[in-house]
């Protein structure tokens, strides 16, 4: 482990300069312009993962292309399935980025750029630590394989398929995500559980175009405002969703769980200044960690409808969408949740209205073994790459793939994260510390040797 460590911080200077040229790469998978960035941060992928010593391959899927990287030359040991995603979410709002977002740019000991934490940076500390093996050692203490996607951010459609189509050669014992973040600066964390997803549109469609609202107004129904009131009834004034049927499946968080996490540091005054809100809110009787790991929520994520340009103008308009998303709990189906919200919306659409209702992407939440060897191994490399040992943690974000991991290929994943959930992860801004980089990819290398036992 001596000549690996060193290697990697001998090459400390490089690895950025690469990592910098990846984030150049504008991999925004929702955009269909941005196709072409995509191939091209698929081969830097591909390449990179080449050079470091493995097989490494481009599988076309009917989206964007997934690379696929081995190191399979250690037959009896354990095999370790590293997945990451290259892709990127759009990083509008533009004007409120301090530096271009593709245009990388290290300051105060953080690299900012689209991507820096989500998920290149964090996806590539792997990659750097195989390498860092291979080119000192020669060897892995564990065979190890890659599956870095372009789709994760627009719901890992393809990734599913490739997996059902692939599982002999994706098979393994332990997955590896490094794609959440760590509980605190200064406090690494392993997750243990994500909340899944229901991603849906609701559209309600009023007249056939818009109106004069002096002519026409008040004579019928003004779909902004019917979405407006419609929406209104999803939540109470406690926090509680509203749907029918909504909480009939969740899990109710254990004793042992809420007690774990009120031991965890956390104080409300400081999260509340972070977000720049001046209360915290949300389902009655759960404190604020509680909501955001352990319990389901309902939030619109946009609104489209009337006329937003400057200035004013007086219509009844002819339509209006609300972006809807539901993060659910371990045991609540997406199918089950996406027909009661349908039902619930059109159950309460005022007469005169249509409504049409679109159901996007989703995937169930996850809940890993706490006690398994892998989790041991884990913690112990984390201890030796931070220095600090990792605290156990549950988040509020979704990865698609945890849930199809154990559902294909039958095993857990190791949710090792090295970013923070400041560092602005689809918002403007976004980064990833230098030194988290630094520390992960140490971690990393460490969880090849305590995952091979020696
Ligand atoms: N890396 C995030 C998920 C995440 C972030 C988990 C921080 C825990 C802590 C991931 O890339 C992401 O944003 N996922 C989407 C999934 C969706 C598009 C299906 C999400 O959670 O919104
Ligand atoms: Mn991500």
């Amino acid at each position: 482990m001596e000549a690996v460590e060193k290697y990697l911080s001998d090459n400390a200077g490089r690895n950025i300069e690469e990592l910098k040229q990846l984030l150049r790469i504008p991999s925004i998978s929702a955009d269909s312009k941005y196709a072409s960035s995509m191939t091209e941060a698929a081969e830097f992928v591909r390449k990179q993962l080449a050079d470091s010593g493995c097989n490494a391959e481009i599988v076309e899927t009917a989206g964007h292309p997934i690379v696929f990287g081995s190191w399979t030359n250690k037959p009896g040991a354990p095999t370790a399935l590293v997945y990451g995603h290259y892709d990127v979410q759009p990083p509008d709002p533009l004007d409120e980025w301090v530096t271009p977002p593709f245009e990388p740019d290290v300051r105060d000991g953080n690299i900012y750029a689209r991507g820096a934490t989500d998920d290149k940076g964090q996806m590539y500390t792997h990659i750097k630590s195989v390498e860092a093996w291979l080119k000192t050692v020669g060897e892995l203490p564990v065979n190890v394989k890659f599956i870095i996607e372009g789709e994760e951010e627009v719901g890992s459609d393809n990734l599913d398929k490739f997996l059902e189509e692939n599982k002999e050669k994706c098979a393994c014992d332990i997955a590896v995500v490094s794609d959440t973040s760590q509980y605190a600066p200064g406090i690494p964390a392993i997750t243990y559980g994500l909340r899944g997803i229901m991603c849906c549109e609701v559209t309600l469609h009023g007249p056939n175009q818009d109106l004069h609202s002096g002519v026409f107004g008040g004579s019928i129904t003004n779909p902004v405002n019917a979405l407006a009131t419609l929406i209104g009834k999803l939540i109470d004034e406690q926090g509680n969703i509203q749907i029918p049927g909504f909480y009939d499946d969740v899990i109710p968080l254990t004793d042992e769980e809420r007690a774990a996490f009120a031991a965890l540091p956390f104080k409300e005054q400081d999260y509340m200044k972070s977000l720049g809100v001046s209360a915290t809110h949300g389902e009655a009787g759960y404190t604020t960690l509680e909501r955001r790991w352990g319990r389901p929520t309902c939030d619109v994520n946009g609104i489209i409808g009337g006329y937003t340009g400057e200035g004013p103008k007086t219509i009844v308009p002819a339509k209006a969408t609300a972006k809807i998303s539901c993060r659910l709990v371990p045991n609540q189906t997406e199918p089950k949740i996406v027909e009661s919200l349908e039902k619930f919306l059109r159950e309460q659409c005022p007469p005169g209205l249509k409504l049409e209702f679109n159901h996007w992407h989703g995937c169930p939440a996850v809940v890993c073994d706490l006690n398994s060897p892998y989790m041991s191994a884990a913690k112990s490399a984390i201890e030796k790459g931070f220095g600090t040992a990792p605290v156990l943690i549950r988040e509020g974000g979704s990865i698609p793939v945890v849930g199809t991991f154990k559902e294909i290929l039958g095993v857990d994943t190791l949710l090792l994260g090295w970013g923070q959930n400041t560092d602005n992860l689809h918002s403007p801004n976004e980064k990833f510390s230098l030194e988290a980089f630094q520390q992960g990819t140490r971690s990393s290398a460490w969880l090849w040797n305590e995952l091979g036992g020696q």
